[in-house]
């Protein structure tokens, strides 16, 4: 190659491969540093990825938290978390998820264990979150997902009609009461509740999800003690195992997933009073849910 051919084209990598991992959702891609900017016909074959996979699995990254903020940038606005700081003073964004007590022990228990869609109880909740492998346990330790247009097709339809103009308040002080912390007035006026449509349309793909989770609380408008059993029913319905996906993570992974249309959790499959559990989190501001 002459030195000028060269010059005008960088060495962007395009020889990347798409490959789907489940008949659920998922697919793996490989062939790409992320730590490179993409070059924007490569953002929008993954971009379509993402929105047909819904989850991303991208593998052999070692991206520094300033790298893994400037890929997630190309997707969109990140987003910061609540008024407790989960990154450090400089890099605030990027939250630090790990198993870790305040004196850097693992402490015997992951967070984020319970079925969630993250940030859910904003009114405009994240669109995707980027998870990047930093210290894994030596095995175990997975992150599960759950498909919510699956499961919303697995409804019967009287229960689509039920829910189908129903609105869910999504509580960030309901959750945090559920895992035993009461929130501070600051971080209560922070993180309001927020209601959002029980059956939600997906803004870019146009399929319908149910939109629950453990920041769920009742049904806007029906006593909170029936709206909290339906919110539960649906939740118990759509976590059944046909529509889960496990992810076991492997040195290098980053994963990136639809936060509208997707549940996940952290499973604690491991020794977690022993082994370090460390990943680096960034997240995408969402739209407003309609109408
Ligand atoms: C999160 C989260 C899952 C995990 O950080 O939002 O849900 O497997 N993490 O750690
Ligand atoms: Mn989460």
């Amino acid at each position: 190659m002459s030195a000028e051919m060269t010059a005008t084209r960088p060495e962007i990598k395009t020889d990347f491969a798409i490959t789907a991992l489940s008949a659920l959702m998922a697919a793996e891609v490989t062939g790409l540093d992320l730590a490179m900017p993409l070059d924007a016909a490569v953002q929008r074959q993954i971009h379509a990825a993402f929105l047909e996979h819904r989850l991303l699995v991208f593998r052999g990254q070692n991206l520094t938290k300033e790298e893994q903020v400037a890929f997630t940038e190309q997707f969109g606005t990140l987003e910061r978390h609540t008024t407790r700081n989960r990154g450090t003073a400089n890099l605030p964004l990027v939250h630090i998820v790990s198993n870790l007590d305040e004196d850097g022990k693992p402490m015997g228990r992951v967070r984020s264990d319970m079925w969630h869609t993250d940030k859910s109880f904003r009114p405009a909740p994240s669109m995707a979150t980027i998870l990047h492998a930093v210290t894994l346990p030596p095995e175990g330790g997975d992150t599960v997902f759950v498909d919510m247009h699956a499961a919303y097709d697995g409804l019967d339809a009287a229960t689509k009609d039920e829910i189908v103009d129903l609105r869910v308040v999504h509580s960030w002080e309901l959750s945090r009461e559920n895992e035993g912390r009461v929130l501070s007035a600051e971080e209560l006026a922070d993180a309001p509740d927020n209601a959002h449509p029980l059956a939600r349309v997906h803004p870019e793909t146009g399929r319908t999800a149910i939109f629950v989770g453990m920041h769920a609380s009742h049904i806007e408008g029906k006593p909170f003690d029936a709206g909290r059993a339906l919110v539960l029913r649906l939740e118990e319905h759509a976590t059944q195992p046909r529509y889960q996906y496990r992810h076991s993570w492997r040195p290098g992974d980053l994963l990136m997933w639809d936060n509208r249309c997707l549940l996940h959790r952290a499973e604690a499959n491991f020794d977690a009073a022993t082994y370090p559990r460390i990943l680096h989190r960034t997240c995408i501001r969402g739209t407003p849910t309609s109408p």
